[in-house]
């Protein structure tokens, strides 16, 4: 006899794409659908209710989401002829920026709902699951963080030893190609409180490293329990007090925002990883200020000599973005000058993708496709190579590294070194979650391999 208490159990697949805020918001919506007795599973297959966690910062990213919908009309018509009722739900920057056209192009979709409405996520469920077609794009007037469930040990405990924290959300930087202050809105900071005490519950099932995140993470001022803004800086420092968090890291940063007491933070805090993503996007003076960037080339050349002064070790990953409308030959040379002066340990890079609403699409010199192709790969080739180069500098050095989980081989345990390289290693899985000395064997261009050197003996049996 079901127990008519309890809700009755369904399931929820929820897909990410994009960003790691969309990771972490997506753990968010099960956490806020787990007490209407939603199991979270990992595959669409036997969902009752799917969420695409969608992503708008390039036109093929939310093109992607456009995709999935074409097969999830198949998959919804045939659980239909099976008598069971699939709900379709697209969330994210995605939903934000297109709202009810999403309806319009895929009548599949049952709910739109943007970053902004998560917490609004059981009633809109409950008013699709009544046949409405649910439209929520709002931003609201209060905080959003406020409205979060508790989340739980149990769920947590299943997630890991590494786990994102949301500190900020939103932009006010205004980036000429960014869509982010468009679909995730102004920027706002997280209280102190509320932060150290989610890192708290995270470290005590078991999280070991923490990635605090936020669109602008360094712009951080949520208010301290003394009544005050607090910086990034600060809130770190806070943060490596929590029992048991040995590990810390954050992204994403402007140069703008990297202030003296972030800087020195690298110097002073152990647990803060040596690893900085510092996106620059551009290395030509003229591109940057178009971009709206509000640097220069010399300040972020600058302020990188600052940051390995206080931290000679740190491994620097970066964004970039070419054939920005106007760059020419020369623009983009500079980009490479730049990339080659700095050294990038990693980087992710991209053609520009015009987005709607954005100042730069409705520039009249947008680049040639071809020039862009061209120009990805030659910058690519030259990443490519500083990361190899850069991992190639470990082979034969001794570091420590967070045991994640198994590799793709059996015997096989894949963890992180503190620049965050994968480092697979031979191991027993009780040994999933601990921190390990390994002298690295091998260094691949994308991961590391290594020995242990004294394993940590597994815990007795109880
Ligand atoms: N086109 C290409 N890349 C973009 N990014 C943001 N907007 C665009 C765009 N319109 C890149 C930037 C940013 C990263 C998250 O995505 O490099 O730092
Ligand atoms: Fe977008 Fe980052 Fe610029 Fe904000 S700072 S507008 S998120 S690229």
């Amino acid at each position: 006899m079901p127990d008519p208490k309890m809700p009755d159990q369904k399931k929820v697949f929820i897909k990410s794409y994009g960003c790691q805020m969309n990771v972490y918001d997506s753990d968010r919506m099960a956490d806020a659908l787990a007490p209407d007795g939603y199991e979270s599973v990992d595959s669409a297959e036997t969902a009752d209710l799917i969420v695409l966690n969608t992503c708008h910062i390039r036109e093929k990213a939310a093109e992607k989401v456009y995709s999935e919908l074409g097969r999830l009309r198949l998959h919804k018509r045939q659980a239909a002829a099976e008598g069971r009722a699939v709900r379709i739900a697209v969330a994210g920057c995605v939903a934000q920026a297109e709202g009810e056209e999403i309806i319009a192009r895929a009548p599949v979709v049952d709910m739109v709902f943007g970053p902004q409405s998560y917490h609004l996520l059981p009633e809109i469920v409950a008013r699709a699951n009544r046949g409405e077609k649910v439209v929520e794009t709002e931003f609201p007037a209060e905080d959003k963080f406020d409205h979060l469930p508790q989340r739980q040990g149990a769920r947590l405990k299943a997630r890991g030893a590494t786990a994102f924290l949301t500190v900020q959300e939103g932009c006010d930087k205004f980036c000429a190609f960014c869509v982010v202050p468009y679909t995730r809105g102004a920027e706002v900071s997280r209280p102190v409180a509320r932060v150290v005490e989610e890192a708290t519950r995270m470290a005590e099932a078991g999280v070991r490293e923490i990635t605090v995140l936020g669109q602008n993470v360094n712009a951080y001022h949520g208010e301290g329990p003394d009544g005050t803004g607090w910086s990034l800086a600060r809130l770190l420092h806070r943060l490596a007090e929590v029992p048991g968090l040995d590990r810390l890291r954050y992204t994403t940063s402007h140069p703008n925002d990297m202030t003296d007491d972030l800087i020195a933070a690298h110097r002073d805090l152990g647990g803060l990883m040596p690893y900085l993503h510092l996106p620059v996007q551009s290395g030509s003076n003229a591109i940057l200020k178009a971009m709206n960037r509000r640097h220069d080339r010399d300040a972020y050349l600058r302020l990188i000599e600052r940051i390995r002064t206080a931290r000679p070790d740190i491994a620097l990953s970066g964004d970039f973005i070419v054939g920005f409308p106007g760059e020419t030959d020369a623009d983009f040379e500079d980009t490479l000058s730049l990339t080659s002066e700095v050294g990038y340990a990693q980087a992710y890079s991209f053609k520009y993708s015009p987005r709607p609403g954005t100042p730069a699409s409705e520039n009249a010199e947008q680049v040639a496709e071809e020039v862009k192709t061209e120009r990805l790969s030659r910058l690519q080739d030259l990443l490519n190579r500083q990361q190899a180069d850069f991992n190639r500098a470990m082979a034969g050095r001794t570091t420590d590294i967070l045991v994640e989980k198994p590799g793709r081989h059996p015997g096989q345990l894949a963890g992180r070194s503190p620049w965050l390289q994968t480092v697979v290693v031979s191991a027993e899985r009780s040994l999933i979650g601990s921190i390990q000395p390994v002298r690295i064997t091998g260094a691949g261009p994308n991961s590391l391999s290594g020995e242990l050197l004294a394993e940590r003996p597994a815990e007795p049996a109880a």
